[in-house]
């Protein structure tokens, strides 16, 4: 599986071709901004813990609970790059899935799916999703991803209050109250629209997670137990990141009609709460 290594005096960043799947990004200056387990796995039809998984056309087991892989086949496959253009050290790369690469029965339409990736200043990832069936579908996606922190035991999420949540631990419907923060494993569906801020006083910075066309957003963090029964996971590595996922899930999942674009973006950009030296 190949991937892209960009090296600017702006940014530091890759993308592997297997699920179109960016893998870091750290702009000029910062810590890294994404995470990916040390304990990754890089193999065919095994999915990368770490980076920006694309999710698609499903979300973990899918509105029936039971649809097979996890999250969707989207993040299995080798997406062929079709476009790799560069302009004043941002880098952007562009990947092209379409049911020529990848099929499955659990979802029989044909269907262009594009994702762009820049790597500058900011992580800007733009997915369109298009039907060229001719029959209507249905679908769900999620750009999975994982964010590098200090402590995971210290960080907060401001933007989410007042959102309903499905607590997926608990299969309960409530309503947030206030930051979220991590006391114990985290498995959670917002519905909302609203961009969030990660403050993370450990690395002293903020992670803004600015949205479009997502009308959810998951908030996911294993803790202890999960972390240790992860293969592809270090036990300790729960501190070292949370998941803010951007998509459209569940009862968000989209509807596209032949012909139809629907267009999911995040820009993700950190700011530094330490003196310039
Ligand atoms: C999150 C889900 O998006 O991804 C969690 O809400 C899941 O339920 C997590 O455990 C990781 O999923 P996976 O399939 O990459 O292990």
């Amino acid at each position: 599986m190949g991937s892209l290594i960009v090296d600017t005096p702006v940014a530091i960043g890759r993308i592997s071709d297997h699920g179109a799947q960016v893998l870091q990004w750290q702009p000029s200056g910062a810590e890294p901004v994404i995470w990916l387990s040390s304990h990754a796995v890089f193999a065919r039809d095994v999915a990368i813990r770490g980076g920006v998984p694309i999710c698609f056309p499903w979300f973990g087991a899918g509105r029936s609970g039971a649809m097979s892989p996890a999250h969707g086949f989207a993040r299995l496959v080798t997406w062929p790059c079709t476009a790799t253009t560069e302009q004043d050290g941002t880098v952007t790369v562009v990947h092209v899935l379409t049911q020529e690469q990848a099929v499955d029965p659990q979802f029989p339409y044909c269907y262009r799916m594009t994702s762009t990736a820049s790597f500058g200043d900011e992580l800007t990832l733009t997915l369109l999703v298009e039907n060229t069936d001719a029959t209507p579908f249905s679908f769900e996606v999620a750009l999975h991803t994982y964010l590098a922190v200090g402590d995971a035991s210290s960080v907060s999420i401001v933007g989410l209050e007042g959102a309903e949540y499905h607590d997926k631990l608990l299969d309960r419907h409530v309503v947030q109250a206030g930051p979220v923060i991590f006391d114990g494993e985290v498995d959670r569906v917002y519905s909302s629209t609203s961009d969030v801020i990660l403050r993370d006083p450990a690395l002293a910075r903020s992670v803004t997670i600015a949205k479009s066309g997502s009308a959810s957003t998951i908030v996911w963090n294993p803790w202890v137990d999960k972390s240790r029964a992860m293969a592809d996971f270090g036990d300790e590595e729960w501190r070292d990141m949370v998941c803010v996922e951007t998509g459209n899930v569940g009862d968000r999942a989209i509807t596209l009609h032949p012909g139809e674009v629907h267009e999911m973006k995040v820009i993700v950009s950190v700011s530094s709460h330490r003196p310039p030296s």
